[in-house]
């Protein structure tokens, strides 16, 4: 009876659901953040297409495109939707633009312009075209992973006006006028939930919280109240309407807040960044874990990197793992070095 039940369910879900959920036949499934980018001269080559880059992402034949284009050349087991993260500060009316060689710049917003915001969702309608379009070529055993940013972390871009070294400007607010700056971190997650059940309807399989500035609070009360609590209501919204759609959290620098975020967000996998042994996190939360090579060792030293893919390998052996790098997989990086990190994962 019992099993006649798994192999019913079974057929459905994808390697990388299954690993989440502890089905998995062992195989270790591999993707890597960023995998759609400007290392593939393929990508360089539809990107020269278009000179804004947010046309770029609502470009849903080029964003479908370049999303399956490293599945093709390295056959990962997992695709993720070409677009950005700050494009729901866009659909919430902020100006984002991406200067060459310059990362993003916003328009700043502060406590008098929150009233300002508001959500329009049919400005991503593009995004869940793309979605679309790759879930109908991409094989069925293969995941589509579906995205958005966390409000942290998009804050910290709202408040910037782009990236940020001291993060001066978001905590002055933040522990300033506490009251105005919770009224934007739901703001922000509301339509990170609309954004993700979006994701999902169009055909998403699993969906990943990349909170990349969630290092900044990670030492105190801040680490509560704008990372774990607006997450654990993001994952109680989409669970409520999709309980079995897996939720990756990506809090990059949280440290030994890692372990906090895993037990209380409701998340089914955390991915590691790089600051730390993936032994450590291992040996303290039970739920799926992804990680954790340095995308710059991948890039300039390969027979170091293989090394420390066996190494991972090894220590992550029975558990439930997808392995990816610590963060983005860096332009320039070259092909030879990511094939052979495949082939290594795979065999
Ligand atoms: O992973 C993937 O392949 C899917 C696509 C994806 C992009 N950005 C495409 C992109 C994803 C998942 C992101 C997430 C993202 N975007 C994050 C979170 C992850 C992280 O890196 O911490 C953040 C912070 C952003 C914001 C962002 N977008 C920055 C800071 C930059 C500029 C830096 C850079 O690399 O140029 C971008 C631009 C961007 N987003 C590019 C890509 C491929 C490069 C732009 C180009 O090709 O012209």
């Amino acid at each position: 009876m019992k099993e006649e039940n798994n192999f019913e369910i079974l057929p459905n879900l994808t390697n990388l659901e299954k690993v989440i959920k502890g089905l998995s036949d062992g195989k270790v499934p591999i993707w890597l953040m960023r995998q759609a980018g400007r290392y593939l001269e393929e990508y360089r080559q539809v990107r020269s297409t278009t000179s804004s880059f947010l046309e770029f992402c609502y470009s849903p034949e080029k964003a479908a495109e370049v999303t399956l284009q490293p599945i093709r050349r390295f056959d990962f087991d997992a695709a993720i939707i070409f677009s950005d993260i700050l494009v729901i500060p866009d659909a919430l009316g902020v100006d984002v633009s991406f200067l060459v060689g310059e990362g993003p710049k916003l328009g700043k917003i502060n406590a008098s312009g929150i009233d300002k915001l508001e959500y329009n969702q049919n400005k991503l309608a593009p995004v869940y075209e793309a979605i679309k379009m790759v879930r109908a070529k991409l094989v069925p055993e293969k995941t589509l992973i579906g995205f958005a940013g966390s409000p942290w972390t998009l804050s910290t871009y709202m408040i910037e006006g782009g990236g940020s070294k001291d993060f001066h400007n978001v905590k002055a607010w933040a522990y300033s006028d506490e009251k105005s700056f919770h009224k934007l971190i739901y703001i922000l997650a509301d339509s990170v939930i609309s954004h993700a059940l979006a994701q999902i309807e169009a055909g998403a399989n699993v969906f990943q919280l990349f909170d990349s500035w969630a290092g900044t609070v990670a030492s105190g009360d801040e680490f509560s109240k704008w990372v774990i609590e607006p997450t654990a209501y993001i994952v109680s919204k989409i669970k409520e309407k999709y309980p079995s759609v897996p939720i990756i959290g990506f809090p990059r620098g949280a440290g030994v807040s890692y372990v906090t975020y895993a037990n209380k967000t409701g998340v089914d996998a955390i991915s590691v960044d790089y600051n730390m042994p993936i032994e450590w996190i291992a040996d303290k939360v039970d739920i799926a874990i992804q990680g954790n090579l340095d995308p710059l060792l991948l890039k300039y030293n390969k027979e170091a990197a293989l090394i420390q893919a066996g190494k991972i390998l090894n220590i992550m052996k029975g558990r439930k793992f997808i392995f990816n790098l610590g963060h983005g997989i860096l332009p320039e990086t070259p092909i030879e070095n990511v094939r052979q990190l495949v082939d290594l994962v795979k065999q």
